[in-house]
């Protein structure tokens, strides 16, 4: 009978080391190591979260900031700090471009490197620190713990067209918007629930204002279009007017996916995935299951940051996150 229980407990122990091993085994890339500087900077990751941490205390509206900023890395030619360069061999950078209106917090990103930089010089890349920040800001929001793989090293490229390409506009279609994250291995159900990213943060008017503006769009309940109309009623302030994009703008949780199954879509797509037959599905089951969502989101974003990364002799470790090294 001892034997038995023996043989029992040791069979229910493997498959538990295997559900954990495994858990994550397909968001694994050669190359990339969770804790890549525990010898090389071993305060590293202590020091993003604690900067991120601080910066979040003192304006709340970071973590929606940092969040969107390691999409919009990733979204460009793979998670490699591309977007914060300021200077590209005398072309337009990716911050000009319109599709990343709103970016903000770069300096915050940039601020870490330097100070890193005084500890571990040209160690720690900036498309590290930014994969990392984002993983402190969704946990301090509330949101799962999400283990980052680090190693990545910096592009030396950026591109205005590029990401007048690639980054999706608010009004993007169903279709695209899967495409998005088809290209990146990243399933259906997955993608859903990184689109939940929208539980943080702001959209400005002027990403949201056709839907207001006659015929209209008819999905928009009386109500909701009401405040909007009021929010963004001077067409000169678009830029400067906003709205949260759900009701519980600093809680990393499942609010989005209720708020809109129930017509709070801010956005064109926000709106759309909740009536789509392909992913409606997954917003119902996200809206009534906060676990689940999670754990989508996890492996989701796992696969998103590291989309085209650059790794070992790639790239370079950038000394300042705004300018490639000479
Ligand atoms: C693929 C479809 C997506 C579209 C079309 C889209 C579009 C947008 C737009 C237009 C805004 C408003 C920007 C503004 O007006 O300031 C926004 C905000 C935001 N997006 Fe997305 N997004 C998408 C996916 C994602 C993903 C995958 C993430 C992260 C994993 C993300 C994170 C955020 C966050 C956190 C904000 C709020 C930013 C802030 O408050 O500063 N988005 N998004």
């Amino acid at each position: 009978m001892t034997g038995l229980k023996g043989i029992s407990v040791l069979v229910f122990l493997c498959c538990l080391f295997s559900v954990i091993v495994g858990d994550h085994e397909e968001e694994k890339i050669p190359g990339l190591e969770l804790n890549f500087y525990r010898n090389s900077c071993p305060n590293a990751e202590q020091f993003v979260k604690d900067e991120v941490s601080r910066s979040t205390l003192i304006d709340p509206t970071t973590a929606a900031a940092l969040l969107r900023l390691a999409f919009h890395d990733c979204q460009v030619d793979g998670c490699d700090a591309s977007v914060l360069l300021s200077f590209s061999n005398g072309l337009m950078t990716e911050t000009e471009s319109e599709m990343n209106f709103g970016l903000r917090k770069l300096h915050i990103i940039n601020g870490i490197k330097s100070s890193l930089e005084r500890i571990c010089p040209q160690t720690v890349s900036c498309s590290d620190i930014i994969q990392l920040a984002a993983r402190d800001t969704i946990h301090l929001s509330g949101g799962p713990f999400i283990d980052v793989f680090t190693g990545r090293k910096d592009g030396t490229l950026a591109s205005k067209e590029r990401a007048d390409k690639e980054l999706p506009p608010a009004d993007i279609s169903v279709d695209k918007f899967i495409e998005i994250f088809q290209g990146k291995n990243i399933t259906l159900q997955e993608g859903v629930a990184l689109i939940g990213a929208h539980t943080l943060g702001i959209g400005h008017c002027r990403n949201f204002e056709k839907r207001l503006q006659p015929p209209g769009d008819p999905t928009l309940p009386t109500g909701f279009k009401l405040t909007l109309l009021v929010i963004c009623s001077n067409p000169f302030l678009s830029n400067i007017t906003f709205e949260t994009n759900d009701l519980t703008t600093f809680a990393f949780d499942n609010r989005y996916f209720t708020d809109i199954l129930n017509g709070r879509g801010l956005l064109k797509i926000d709106s759309d995935i909740s009536r789509d037959q392909r992913t409606k599905p997954h917003v119902i089951r996200f809206a009534s299951d906060q676990k689940q969502f999670f754990r989508s989101f996890t492996s989701g974003f796992l696969k998103l940051s590291n989309h085209k990364v650059l790794l070992g002799k790639q790239g370079e470790i950038r000394k300042d996150c705004r300018f490639v090294n000479n």
